[in-house]
């Protein structure tokens, strides 16, 4: 059919045609921001899942649900080797234009962004990046407050002041910071105190996390109490309900149908894998010749489907690895039947090596998101269905 009509959205962070099956997280966030919002305490929320189940996708949405009730929100996406500082606060500036839109004192509003101004002047220059560095704030720097240069202590002098600006005209803010995991171990340790710190004064401001299913293991390695200050949500597989919602309602826009020998199809290949549904919907869209959608379509339209994912998906990360970092993952592979993560010892005894001499693989493999450990001694493919692709490529 059509390929300019094609609704189907396979790509990271790609807004899907229907955000299918995720009601209950979009009410518990309402509930939490009606409950910040007066006054009430709550825990900041962690969205945890492997890659492509849609936790980017739905962070954005929770994004647009705060911004609808007034809040000030901001964004960060966590790099490896990245400060904290710089990229918050221009997710914090972000925050508080859209509060100062409707904050009736300018001056207060003027004094948070000079805070924020020197907060940020903290930043020291990124490698490779030594020229001088300006936060784009036109206010002066007020200094005395969060710039200390101690991200622990600046943080949560910095958030009680943004909090108390959102405060002043009873609405919240909200961070969203994306692929958590890969914040620096003083950045989230900063983190966790302020949330610590701002939840006992019931201070309207909280941190919206998404992250690798290790996150909740890097947060409590960082603070004990941690398990206790997140509330974690994990994002998982569609179940048939919803992967069937996600294909059917983009297409009935479209006056197209889906047979329910496709539907079936469609299911069994994608596995309820979001992204994976977007991919199997794309290629079977432009495949078939006109509606209804037929489970011949879906067989007929499987290759392509699968050879974009094994570029696009698979490919793209595998081509990261280092011949090492592969034949530590071709061993997982081998051993993990299909999904679920294996005991690290396994991985050693099925290389014939010793555990130690395989740590630079695992730790470099960690470090670039494509295995992740959740558990000690174990270990697990951050992306769904990769053991699969690994044993149907051949090395
Ligand atoms: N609830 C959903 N319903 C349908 N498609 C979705 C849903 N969530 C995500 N997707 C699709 O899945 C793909 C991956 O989403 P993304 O948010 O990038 O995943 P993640 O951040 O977990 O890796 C995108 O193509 C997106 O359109
Ligand atoms: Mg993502």
């Amino acid at each position: 059919m059509d390929p300019v009509r094609n609704p189907y959205a396979p790509g990271a962070g790609q807004r899907p045609p229907e955000l299918a099956g995720r009601g209950k997280q979009l009410d518990a966030f309402d509930v939490v921001c009606e409950r910040i919002a007066r006054g009430r305490p709550e825990r900041s929320v962690m969205l945890t899942g492997l890659r492509g189940v849609g936790k980017t996708v739905l962070l954005n949405q929770l994004r647009s649900a705060a911004g609808a009730r007034g809040w000030g929100t901001g964004k960060i996406e966590a790099r490896p080797d990245q400060e904290l500082r710089r990229p918050l606060s221009s997710a914090l500036h972000m925050a508080a234009r859209a509060i100062a839109k409707t904050h009736s004192n300018s001056e207060r509003v003027d004094d948070f962004l000079g805070i924020l101004k020197a907060f940020a002047l903290r930043a020291t220059a990124d490698k490779g990046m030594r020229e001088r560095w300006q936060p784009g704030i036109d206010v002066p720097a007020v200094t005395g407050r969060a710039d200390s240069g101690d991200i622990e202590i600046d943080l949560v002098e910095l958030l009680t002041e943004a909090a108390g600006l959102a405060a002043d005209i009873g609405v919240g803010i909200a961070i969203f910071i994306d692929e958590m995991q890969d914040l620096a171990p003083v950045d989230i340790s900063a983190i966790c105190g302020a949330c610590h710190e701002l939840s006992q004064d019931a201070a309207p401001l909280i941190v919206v996390g998404a992250g690798l299913p290790h996150l909740p293991a890097v947060l409590s390695a960082s603070k004990s109490y941690s398990e206790r200050l997140f509330s974690y949500h994990r994002i998982d597989r569609l179940d048939r309900e919803s992967a069937d919602l996600a294909l059917i309602a983009p297409a009935e826009r479209e006056e197209v149908k889906f047979s329910d020998e496709a539907l079936a199809a469609l299911y069994r290949k994608a596995d309820g894998y979001p992204y994976f549904v977007q991919a199997y919907g794309k290629a079977t869209w432009d495949q078939a010749p006109g509606s209804p959608i037929t489970a011949e379509d879906v067989e007929v339209a499987a290759p392509t489907a699968e050879e974009e994912l094994a570029v696009g998906f698979f490919g793209s990360r595998y081509e990261r690895a280092t011949p090492a970092e592969r034949e530590y993952m071709r061993a997982m592979a081998d051993l993990s039947g299909d999904e679920g993560p294996v005991a690290t010892a396994a991985v050693a005894t099925e290389l014939g090596r010793k555990p130690a001499s395989l740590s630079p693989a695992r730790d470099g493999l960690i470090k670039k998101g494509l295995i992740y450990s959740a558990e000690r001694g174990t270990i697990g493919f951050t992306v769904p269905h990769f053991g699969r692709y690994l044993r149907s490529v051949t090395t």
